[in-house]
């Protein structure tokens, strides 16, 4: 049986480990302020907030409750809009809501409100832009959202900022209780948990013919047919999702999620990786997707996947007694193949600290800015030495079966001098490397195109001073 805090109570359920969440809170809980809309994670009307216990208290995050199975929330808590409706009335939040006019029908409001107290229970000093892009992953199909965005950007004046040093402290959730942006039973979840997690009755999620990790993929294509299959969930996994700075290498945990990494900083000075994160997905999905499921996907437009082959990335694999490495460029080997034998399981990930020589971008075009796959990305890292390039490592996605290592071109620009002959010469190779085909998000001829544009784009955002931008592009 499954047993967890749903709002304030605890409930355990017979439905299937691989059941999903929504279904659990409107079929068997009643909880239909919890909408059902896309099923996919694409429009972010079943937004809920799972909060997970740690050594420093709670974290919560928001979550998109139709790609969340059931077997994820043993032992966890589980928040829907009637958990943090007050008493009485409306919340600040909801009320701010009514007099802007940003809700029309409401069929999207509680999964906005749900975002956005996810958005400050992550966050101890609120900000108004963030809290109207924490909004990313939430479709209105009526009132607009220029309403809906003012509304957002009412956040800080609303709460202030909290006292809290660590934003899943015990003081941050009194603060969010205070300023009535969460009800008072929250401050008791804590000691619920401990003794739910405390009696030892372990969920009977203990499967192995399917490794489940954010689920994102796996829920958002194919839940109905794993309602009833054995699932096994790396989420139970200890070590799975550190993320470690060693002195000259980062070591990424296969269930580290991009939420992790962002909040983890190791991005930060490593080109506009950080920001480009914030174009993977949406904040819900971002919440979950992991690096071991982009990776292991196979899909050849993954974004972390993208990112990573241009890091040279190495992985550790585990078969549970040994383990061995892989170079992440000779994982691949054709559309949705790779060097995984059944048993093994991706472990971690390992790659070079970059440091002041190294320069670093990612490009990303997609059909739209936000909860989209890319038509074409691609990552570069250049180590650069007295005006040279030492190292290359280029990567891209959507212009072949893979997520695709540019091994010629990146053995191409070994040595050259950054110029504008130099990115011609990588657009070129580039161009001549990849193989395309047309489908949904562009012909072959467009994305072969669009990649050397890309390739283009990262010399001209990493040496402008160098780069006659003009006659590039
Ligand atoms: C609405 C929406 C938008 C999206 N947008 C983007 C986007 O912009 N960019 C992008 O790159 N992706 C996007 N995705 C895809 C997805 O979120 C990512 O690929 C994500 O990283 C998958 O990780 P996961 O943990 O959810 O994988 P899961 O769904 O749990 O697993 C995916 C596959 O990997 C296997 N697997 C997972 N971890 C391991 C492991 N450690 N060892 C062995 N096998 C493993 C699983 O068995 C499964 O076959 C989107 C998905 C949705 C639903
Ligand atoms: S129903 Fe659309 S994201 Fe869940
Ligand atoms: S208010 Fe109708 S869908 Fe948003």
């Amino acid at each position: 049986m499954i047993s967890f805090i749903l709002n304030n109570k605890k409930h355990t359920t017979g439905l299937p480990p691989g059941a999903v969440a929504l279904d659990l809170l409107r079929e068997e809980a009643g909880l239909t302020g919890t909408r059902e809309g896309c099923r996919e994670g694409d429009c972010g009307a079943c937004t809920v907030l799972l909060g997970t216990l740690l050594l420093q208290g709670i974290e919560y995050r928001a979550v998109n409750s139709c790609i969340l199975p059931v077997g994820e929330l043993h032992g966890r808590h589980l928040v829907t809009i009637e958990g943090i409706n007050p008493e009485e009335g409306l919340s600040p939040l909801q009320k701010v809501f009514v007099e802007e006019g940003a809700s029309q029908c409401g069929f999207c409001t509680p999964g906005i409100i749900m975002s956005l107290t996810g958005y400050l229970l992550g966050t101890v000093d609120p900000d108004d832009t963030e809290a109207a892009d924490s909004l990313a992953g939430n479709i209105c199909r009526c009132t607009g959202y220029v309403s809906i965005s003012k509304s957002a950007r009412t956040v800080s004046g609303i709460t202030g900022r909290s006292p809290a040093e660590c934003c899943t402290s015990r003081e941050h959730l009194e603060w969010l209780v205070e300023k009535e942006i969460l009800p008072p039973n929250f401050l008791g979840i804590e000691e619920m948990l401990t003794a739910l997690n405390a009696d030892g009755s372990e969920a009977d999620v203990s499967g192995e013919t399917v490794t489940v990790a954010g689920g994102t993929d796996l829920f958002a294509v194919e839940a109905e047919n794993l309602r009833n299959t054995d699932l096994k969930f790396l989420s139970r996994e200890t070590g799975m999702n550190g993320i470690t700075v060693l002195e000259n290498r980062i070591l990424i945990g296969a269930g580290a999620t991009v939420r992790d990494i962002i909040d983890s900083g190791v991005f930060r000075n490593a080109g506009n990786l950080e920001q480009s994160l914030q174009l993977v997905a949406s904040p819900g999905v971002r919440n979950r997707a992991t690096v071991g499921g982009n990776i292991v996907n196979a899909s050849p437009v993954g974004d972390l996947t993208i990112i990573f082959l241009a890091l040279d990335a190495k992985l550790r694999i585990s078969s549970g007694s040994d383990y061995r490495e892989v170079q992440l460029k000779d994982f691949f080997r054709g559309y949705k193949l790779f060097d995984l034998s059944p048993g093994e399981l991706l472990e971690s990930l390992v790659y070079k600290k970059p440091d002041s020589t190294t320069f670093i971008n990612f490009e990303k075009i997609a059909m739209r800015q936000h909860l989209d796959i890319a038509s074409v990305n691609t990552a570069a890292a250049f180590r650069v030495c007295g005006g040279r390039i030492e190292k290359a490592d280029i990567s891209a996605g959507g212009v072949a079966p893979v997520p695709l290592y540019l091994e010629r071109t990146s053995a191409a620009l070994r040595g050259m001098k950054i110029s504008t002959d130099t990115a011609q010469l990588a657009v070129r190779t580039a161009r001549s490397e990849v193989s395309p085909i047309d489908d949904v998000r562009g012909s072959a001829e467009y994305k072969e195109l669009l990649l050397g544009k890309l390739v283009a784009a990262h010399f001209a955002e990493l040496f402008p001073g160098q780069i006659n931008a003009g006659e590039l592009l």
